[in-house]
């Protein structure tokens, strides 16, 4: 079967993005084939049209995340069945496309409450909120916060999430409006960190101590002032490059700014084990079922169009989640 995608042709700015004709076969003995609803925008397909993570040689897929009906399965999967509605945040790349196939054991079933829309809006970046708080940091209540970024897709999802168990969030942001949009997400104290000193605003906000962690989704323009705003043993979470990637780094400065832990996690490993991937999705869905987090898909973009979100992504002019609709 034949079916649209849009192509990486070569690694490079949006227009390598092309929209193209592939084959679908049908899917192997452990494969799902999904007809794609909506499709997730995340800022690691910029990473990956761009080359600064690795791709399989171009011509090739890209996309992480969709949410869509399952059209055939494959004869060894047995609890799945054609008609399922269905989600993912998974590699291989391949989710900008009408449909595809994909190892079952990396999908989850959609609850009826959540839409495709949703789905496709919320995989990638609230499994990576759900890991960042529950396991790479357990947050809890009381526990005050820095977030890099608190109105993009990963921040409006993070503040919510973080709100309803009773954390604080001190969020960065690029305007005013991006403000207030963080605010409303719950976030309780916003720094433009395009003109204020962070560390010192941090710092005023936590009688001089300092946060117990900090999430930098950011990279290189941001790595110093995150570092700067935690307390002693405090710990650091880069998670993203949105600016670039962080330098190379002279560990024992981690000894001199007070004795700082550094991680640089991936959703790929916290979601390795179809088990924990699961059940990744399932807290997701759980919070988004009882209202504590609302996803706001704020973009919305056809899927042939794939070129013009990435350049308003990295132009930052979106805030919250963008989907593609197929
Ligand atoms: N490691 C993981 O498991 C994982 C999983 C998901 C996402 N991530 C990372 O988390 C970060 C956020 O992802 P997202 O999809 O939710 O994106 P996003 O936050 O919606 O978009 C990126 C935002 O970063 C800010 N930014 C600051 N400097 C920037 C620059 N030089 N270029 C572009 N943006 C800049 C902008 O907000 P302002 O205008 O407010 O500055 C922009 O809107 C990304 O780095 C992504 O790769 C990591």
């Amino acid at each position: 079967m034949e079916v649209g995608a849009i192509r990486l042709t070569e690694h490079g700015g949006p227009d390598v993005l092309q929209w193209q004709s592939v084959d679908l076969p049908a899917p192997a003995a452990n494969e799902v084939q999904v007809r794609h609803h909506a499709v997730g925008l995340n800022y690691i397909d910029v990473y990956h049209r761009s080359g600064i993570y690795p791709t399989p040689e171009t011509p090739c897929g890209i996309g992480m995340e969709a949410a869509g009906i399952v059209e055939a399965v494959g004869s060894d999967v047995k609890d799945m069945k054609v008609g399922d509605r269905v989600a993912y945040a998974s590699q291989p790349l391949g989710a900008y496309s009408e449909a595809r196939n994909i190892a079952s054991d990396r999908v989850v079933l959609l609850p009826d409450e959540i839409s495709y829309d949703q789905g496709a809006a919320m995989m990638l970046q609230g499994m990576t909120v759900e890991y960042l708080l529950q396991r790479t940091y357990q947050l809890k209540s009381g526990d005050t916060v820095l977030f890099q970024a608190a109105a993009g897709g990963v921040g409006l999802l993070f503040c919510q999430w973080a709100k309803s168990i009773g954390a604080r969030v001190i969020g960065t942001v690029g305007s005013e409006e991006k403000g207030e949009i963080a605010k409303a997400a719950g976030c309780s104290d916003v720094i433009y960190y395009r003109h204020e000193d962070v560390p010192a605003r941090v710092k005023e906000l936590t009688d001089g101590k300092g946060v117990p962690v900090v999430f930098d989704g950011i990279g290189k323009d941001t790595w110093e002032m995150s570092l700067a705003s935690l307390a002693p043993r405090g710990l650091m979470v880069t998670f993203g490059n949105a600016s670039g990637k962080v330098p190379p780094f002279d560990i024992n400065r981690l000894s001199a700014m007070g004795s700082l832990y550094v991680t640089r996690p991936t959703l790929m490993t916290y979601t390795a084990d179809s088990g924990e991937m699961r059940k990744s999705a399932n807290d997701l869905f759980k919070k988004v079922m009882n209202g504590d987090v609302d996803i706001k898909i704020n973009q919305q973009y056809l899927l042939r169009e794939a070129a013009e979100a990435h350049r308003a992504l990295e132009a930052r002019e979106t805030t919250g989640s963008t989907i593609f609709n197929v």
